[in-house]
């Protein structure tokens, strides 16, 4: 190609030097979950859609009819605490492998001030970001907590123990612990729900993000717009595995 003329150059201000072009290769792709992770992450989704729908099926007895789903009230009432353990023994999973990730650091101050052009898709306003945004960090801590708060007041609750609190906890197995059990319990699965749906939105409505916990990989346009310190550092190690 030609070199640009003095008057061209002085039009258009070049940025660029003879030499520089883009060279296409395939689509960059970054890995962001590996099969363990992702499982571990479905399975507790799974464990949370069932504990919703059972949770509500005592919740009011409008929803009683949601019982069916599990064969029965009986059923439903012994299989909701089980589903809950296997909740918390997954989403333990989750956090051992996550929470160091989701400590918070400088940046999420900035991005959360700045949360309107998170909003309007200004990216060029916000920080770069390592692998999670102050948005998904307040989910994840959300939800480490809700769910302590629903297994400690769920087995305070849960029927089958009432016996062994009579025997080493007195005070939890009497009538006024269990109310109060019992509301805290459905606050923080009130909150849950909401915690869930707003993760859930932001994961369809931040375009690209839901093959993160499907296929486990994240496009490098994806990585470079939202969580380009991250990108960063993998692109610093240096080391590229094939693609699969
Ligand atoms: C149908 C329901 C769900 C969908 C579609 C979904 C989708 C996703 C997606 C796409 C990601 C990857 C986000 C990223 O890496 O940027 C993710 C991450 C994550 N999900 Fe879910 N999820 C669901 C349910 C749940 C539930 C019920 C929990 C916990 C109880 C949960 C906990 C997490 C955690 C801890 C992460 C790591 C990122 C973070 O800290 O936000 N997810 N989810």
């Amino acid at each position: 190609m030609s070199r640009p003329s003095k008057k061209m150059a002085r039009e258009h201000r070049l940025y660029s030097m003879p030499g520089d072009e883009l060279a296409s290769r395939k689509p960059v792709v970054v890995r962001r979950y590996r099969g363990f992770t992702r499982i571990n992450h479905w399975i507790t989704a799974a464990c949370m859609i069932l504990l919703l729908l059972s949770g509500f099926a005592f919740f009011h007895p409008s929803l009683y009819w949601l019982t069916g789903l599990f064969g029965g009230g009986q059923t439903t009432r012994w299989l909701h605490p089980i589903i809950g353990l296997v909740l918390v023994v997954s989403f333990f999973g989750l956090f051992v492998q996550m929470w160091r990730l989701n400590l918070p650091v400088r940046e999420d101050a900035e991005w959360s001030r700045k949360i309107g052009d998170v909003i309007r898709g200004n990216e060029e306003n916000l920080p770069e970001l390592g692998k999670y945004n102050a948005g998904q960090k307040l989910v994840f801590w959300a939800m480490a907590g809700l769910i302590l708060i629903m297994v400690v007041s769920g087995v305070i609750i849960w029927e089958q123990y009432i016996p062994l609190w009579r025997d080493f906890a007195p005070g939890l197995a009497s009538i006024p612990a269990r109310q109060v059990a019992v509301i805290v319990h459905a606050a923080a699965a009130f909150c849950s729900v909401l915690v869930f749906v707003i993760h859930v939105y932001a994961a369809i409505w931040t375009r690209g993000t839901i093959r993160a916990m499907t296929r486990g990989t994240v496009t490098g346009g994806w990585a470079f717009r939202h969580h380009r310190k991250w990108l960063r550092e993998l692109a610093g190690r240096g080391t590229t595995r094939p693609a699969e």
